[in-house]
């Protein structure tokens, strides 16, 4: 990629799923995961990243998933894997920002492929009313792309629902570091004693 002038675009798609609870796993597969849809993602965002913002131009591409939003119903390896590829594309966005790179995440909830099956567990069980065909999920997602989303979700109706989450966060922001702990904990200051 740093060497081939024509590559311009990188999608991270490559990842596996849990094979249940996280209780249930087993340490060294959720290892394996970690190094597929973490290390690996990272490796390549990172080299993408910076060849494309030395050039001033290429797109990323990273399938996270609607688990980074809702960890506590899924294996928490997997969420927590997937809450990275969210986390690491908003902050790369963040930094080529006005590079003529552009970054997306893709967010999907359940879609139709072999993940569940390669990972042992049966599709079946799920409702089919939650569950995309691979075909729409990906159109949705390229439309999301041409839009110039930063993050999509391809099933969520309304978009404002994201923007409302994202904003919640940013008014978090002034508070989340500060030089005194919260009234609440009753903490008496070491500069006070
Ligand atoms: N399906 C869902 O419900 C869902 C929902 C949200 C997010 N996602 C995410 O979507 C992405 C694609 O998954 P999928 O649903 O399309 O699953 P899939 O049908 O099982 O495809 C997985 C892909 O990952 C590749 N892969 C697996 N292990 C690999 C390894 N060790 N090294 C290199 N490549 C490897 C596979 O390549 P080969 O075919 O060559 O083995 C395949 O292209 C994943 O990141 C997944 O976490 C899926």
């Amino acid at each position: 990629m740093r060497e081939d002038e024509a590559i311009e675009l990188l999608v991270n798609n490559a990842g596996v799923g849990p094979r249940g609870p996280l209780l249930d796993d087993d340490p060294d597969y959720l290892d394996a995961m970690i190094d597929l849809n973490v290390v690996a993602v990272n490796r390549l965002a990172v080299a993408a990243a910076q060849t494309f913002a030395e050039r001033g131009r290429g797109a990323i591409i990273n399938i996270a998933s609607v688990v980074a939003l809702i960890p506590e119903r899924f294996n928490g390896t997997y969420s927590a894997s997937k809450a990275f590829v969210l986390n690491l594309t908003q902050a790369i966005d963040a930094e080529v920002s006005g590079k003529g790179v552009q970054v997306q995440a893709v967010l999907p909830g359940l879609t139709r492929t072999e993940i569940f099956e390669r990972a042992g567990v049966s599709s079946a069980r799920f409702d089919p009313s939650m569950v995309m065909d691979v075909t729409d999920m990906v159109d949705a997602a390229l439309a999301g792309f041409d839009r110039g989303e930063a993050i999509t979700i391809p099933s969520l109706p309304d978009a404002g629902d994201w923007q409302a989450f994202f904003r919640a966060r940013i008014v978090l922001a002034p508070n989340l570091s500060r030089d005194r702990p919260a009234e609440r904990y009753g903490v008496q200051r070491a500069e006070a004693v």
